[in-house]
């Protein structure tokens, strides 16, 4: 029997997760139990320049300046939308439209009604639509979910996600769209970083019925790149507290993301500790997981994890997995899911969970614009 043929994607947006996804289907034979198979055919920026780095890949025909014109490409099945977040609802509704399937990058939509609006699309035309969010894909952040939605954990003291970085702590360093609000959106930091925060929670049901946020800016204006500075409005910071209502009980729970935290890079942190045992994994010690068990000393343990993700690879068992191999894990989630081939591996975003993420960044804002606790 002959392969399936290969699902062919649109890159809209040829900028750094653009780069990332074409590298990802760039080595897809290391993974040894995908069901299908990506081919990249087309790629669109507005700036052609970008679009240079995409001719040593030897799968592309179409080169575009316009998304129009990609999208009404015949040999695109899918549309992997990666372009600022002013831009997100008119590239995804449009893809939608054109009759693509469509993988969204976060946030999903400028904002809660531009993500309602893309979801709506989305239901009427039956398309398949998944959110970008690559970290629960991580060895660490799957044993800590099975852990937390195993039980196993026994009542539910509190939780903690949180995503940091610490680039923005560089005042010289040059604005760009995601510190601007007209691009990136009033949500700032929590439009940038927020989904990475809550996919899990969200995914675990853990809602917040009602949120106190503290919002921070924290330089107000940057170098504009041409010897001149311009205003930086977005927030940085931003530390959610939240109340998850859980078996009638309530149980606090922490959301941070931060553009502006000493010492982080790109520090992923799921938390969460029961009165039966606790869990905590970070990308800062990325191979290590810490589980927490009742006894009469209390103390962490520590396992050292290997490879054990989701899909299979050639990837020997003890190596470190990174950035490069999630974001190709969330990618064989995505495609195999649209297949019907998942088997009950763990599966990107949906658009219920990006839009309920919206809503959690909507109450944030009017938690600080009126100081006060809202409940959701
Ligand atoms: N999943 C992740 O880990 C992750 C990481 C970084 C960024 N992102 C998300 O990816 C998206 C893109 O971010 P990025 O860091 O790649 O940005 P980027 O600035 O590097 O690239 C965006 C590209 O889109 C192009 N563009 C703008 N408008 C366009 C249009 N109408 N049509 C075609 N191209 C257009 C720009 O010219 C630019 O080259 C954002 O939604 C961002 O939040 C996700």
């Amino acid at each position: 029997m002959s392969p399936p043929a290969p699902v062919r994607v649109g890159v809209i947006g040829a900028g750094l997760m653009g780069r990332e996804a074409a590298s990802a289907f760039g080595r897809w034979f290391a993974l040894l139990d995908c069901p299908v198979r990506p081919e990249l055919t087309a790629v669109c920026d507005v700036q052609a320049a970008a679009l240079d780095w995409f001719r040593q890949v030897p799968s592309v025909r179409h080169f575009e300046t316009d998304h129009r014109a990609l999208l009404a490409r015949p040999d695109v099945d899918v549309v992997y939308a990666a372009v600022p977040h002013d831009r997100h609802e008119e590239v995804c509704v449009e893809a939608l439209r054109a009759g693509k399937d469509l993988l969204a990058e976060k946030p999903f939509g400028i904002d809660l009604d531009a993500a309602r609006r893309i979801r709506a699309e989305a239901v009427r035309l039956g398309r398949f639509v998944r959110v970008s969010s690559e970290f629960p894909f991580l060895p660490g952040a799957q044993r800590a979910f099975r852990m937390a939605s195993s039980g196993e954990l026994g009542r539910l003291i509190e939780v903690r996600s949180a995503f940091l970085h610490s680039s923005d702590l560089d005042p010289a360093k040059p604005i760009n769209w995601k510190r601007q609000s007209a691009h990136c959106g009033e949500a700032g930091v929590m439009n940038d970083l927020g989904l990475h925060v809550a996919h899990i929670p969200l995914r675990l049901g853990w809602r917040p019925s009602r949120l106190y946020a503290t919002l921070q800016k924290v330089y107000r204006s940057r170098p504009d790149g041409r010897g001149g500075t311009a205003p930086c409005d977005t927030w940085e910071n931003a530390v959610l507290h939240a109340t998850v209502d859980i078996a009638g009980e309530p149980v606090p729970m922490t959301l941070e993301m931060k553009r502006a935290a000493p010492t982080e890079t790109n520090t992923w942190v799921f938390e969460a500790m029961g009165t039966e045992r606790g869990v905590r994994y970070s990308t800062k010690e990325p191979k290590t997981l810490c589980t927490y068990r009742r006894a009469k000393e209390q103390l962490w343990e520590r396992t050292d994890l290997g490879f054990d993700m989701p899909f299979r690879a050639i990837t020997g068992g003890i190596f470190e997995p990174g950035f490069p191999d999630i974001l190709m894990q969330m990618w064989a989630a995505f495609l195999s899911e649209r297949a019907g081939l998942l088997n009950g591996r763990f599966a990107c975003a949906t658009p219920d969970e990006a839009v309920a993420q919206h809503e959690l960044w909507s109450a944030a804002l009017r938690s600080q614009r009126e100081q006060s606790v809202v409940s959701l």
